[in-house]
């Protein structure tokens, strides 16, 4: 028996009623993928209003690697929605945030002791990271990566490398931050970082170095782990804060819990968001007592800050994704997806690559020119066959997967015999 269960063309005739709704009443700017509107998630598929059931192989853009409406996150939201929805942590606090708060400090790499600020997006933790470095240290500049995403609030769209759609237009930008090429071995960039530290900024003035150690809208490029280490080492030396952006490869999208214990060090501040909590709205930093302490009381947080559905959410996650061992299923699931697409004898298939589960196809012409119209043809062609996908990268030539780790064996190849026959055509 398939999943995929397509009753009308894609957009059906419900979705459509809601796309010339959406038109009247919703900017433009917020983009989108899947012309279609939800009625219901379950796992790794989703039901849209018409009745047609799709394999969601993007996971809510990275958040549902649990899968959509775990029935455990699904009880305690409710739960909690019986008793309060919200107070303002500010006002009158709760047992949840705590909860959570030592929770991420238990989980979290590094062994020393932790502290953790919750907030509401990813920009968000990004920001606050940064925030607090520049507190702690008293230094005003901040290191990002070319192919890095961080967000689209002003400091996190300033350390994006992506003009449009991020950047273009919303200029002037933050000051003080500046971008490293990231180790993309399959461009040739970025081997090395101390060149940089001579003709870009003094490392004596730089409070942070913001890091995805694996790039997730940049492509799923891996960091090599002596790059890693190296700029760790580096980073220390000079009294630069290292702060790992977790917020796309946490919570067993790479293997393991987080993509930090691939690489053998110990980052001092960790920012986390999306698959944290189901598919609540809530983030996190988490770093070292004593950097995250520094800020004076009232320096830090956010009326909806750590709010409750969204803690209880994220604690009943991480206990899902604990009792299901979801880490060795991403592992087995990057094992199938890689072994499936490097079967493909397609000529446009520049590198396939990833860390576990979070595995991305580049699509290039000759020379690597990126592929972007092809790629972006792909995806709109499976969507229209039943499987929600997105690409990635500076240029849009890039398949990621992020399937919800709580997809069946069947389910994934069902899907991914959708994207081969599209790749035939
Ligand atoms: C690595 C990384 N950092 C930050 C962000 C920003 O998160 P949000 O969209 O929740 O603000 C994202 C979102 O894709 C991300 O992948």
């Amino acid at each position: 028996m398939t999943t995929i269960s397509l009753k009308t063309p894609i957009p059906g005739p419900k979705s459509q009623a809601l796309l010339a709704r959406r038109q009247v009443a919703v900017p433009q700017g917020p983009f989108n993928i899947a012309p279609i509107f939800v009625e219901r998630g379950d796992g790794a598929t989703v039901t849209d209003v018409d009745g047609n059931v799709l394999l969601d192989f993007s996971g809510g853009l990275g958040s549902l690697n649990l899968g959509h409406n775990n029935p455990k996150v699904v009880e305690a939201v409710t739960k909690q929605a019986g008793k309060f929805l919200h107070t303002c942590f500010h006002i009158t606090q709760y047992e949840p945030y705590i909860a959570l708060a030592e929770k991420l400090n238990a989980i979290t790499p590094g062994k020393f002791a932790k502290k953790t600020l919750l907030v509401n997006s990813g920009a968000e933790a990004v920001e606050n990271a940064v925030k607090i470095a520049r507190y702690y240290t008293k230094r005003p500049a901040v290191v990002g990566f070319e192919h890095g995403f961080a967000g689209r609030t002003l400091l996190a769209m300033s350390l994006t490398s992506k003009v449009m759609p991020y950047k273009f237009g919303f200029g002037p930008f933050a000051p003080e931050v500046y971008r490293l090429p990231y180790p993309y071995e399959y461009r040739g960039e970025g081997a090395d970082f101390h060149e940089f530290f001579h003709t870009h900024v003094d490392p004596k003035q730089v409070a942070c170095v913001v890091m995805e150690l694996v790039l997730g809208e940049g492509g799923f490029v891996v960091a090599p782990k002596g790059y890693v280490q190296a700029l760790a080492r580096f980073c220390k030396a000079n009294g630069i804060l290292f702060v790992a952006d977790e917020i796309q490869t946490g919570f067993a999208r790479t293997g393991k819990m987080f993509a930090t214990e691939h690489f053998d060090f110990e980052p001092d501040l960790i920012t986390m968001a999306k698959s944290l909590a189901g598919g609540m709205p809530v983030s996190a930093v988490t770093g070292r007592a004593e950097i995250m302490d520094s800020v004076h009381i009232g320096g830090l947080g956010g009326t909806y800050g750590g709010n409750p559905l969204a803690c209880v959410a994220a604690l009943a996650t991480i206990a899902e994704i604990e009792r299901l061992n979801l880490p060795a299923r991403a592992e087995k699931i990057g094992e199938k997806l890689r072994n499936r697409v490097l079967r493909w004898k397609h000529p446009m298939i520049g590198d396939v690559r990833g860390l576990g589960a979070m595995m991305a196809v580049e699509f290039v012409k000759d020379d690597k020119e990126p592929a972007k119209e092809f790629t972006v043809s792909l995806v709109k062609r499976c969507v229209e066959n039943g499987v929600i996908l997105i690409y990635a990268g500076t240029h849009s030539n890039i398949l990621r997967y992020l399937v919800p780790l709580v997809i069946t064996d069947t389910q994934l190849e069902e899907g991914l015999d959708v994207i081969e026959r599209q790749l035939a055509t």
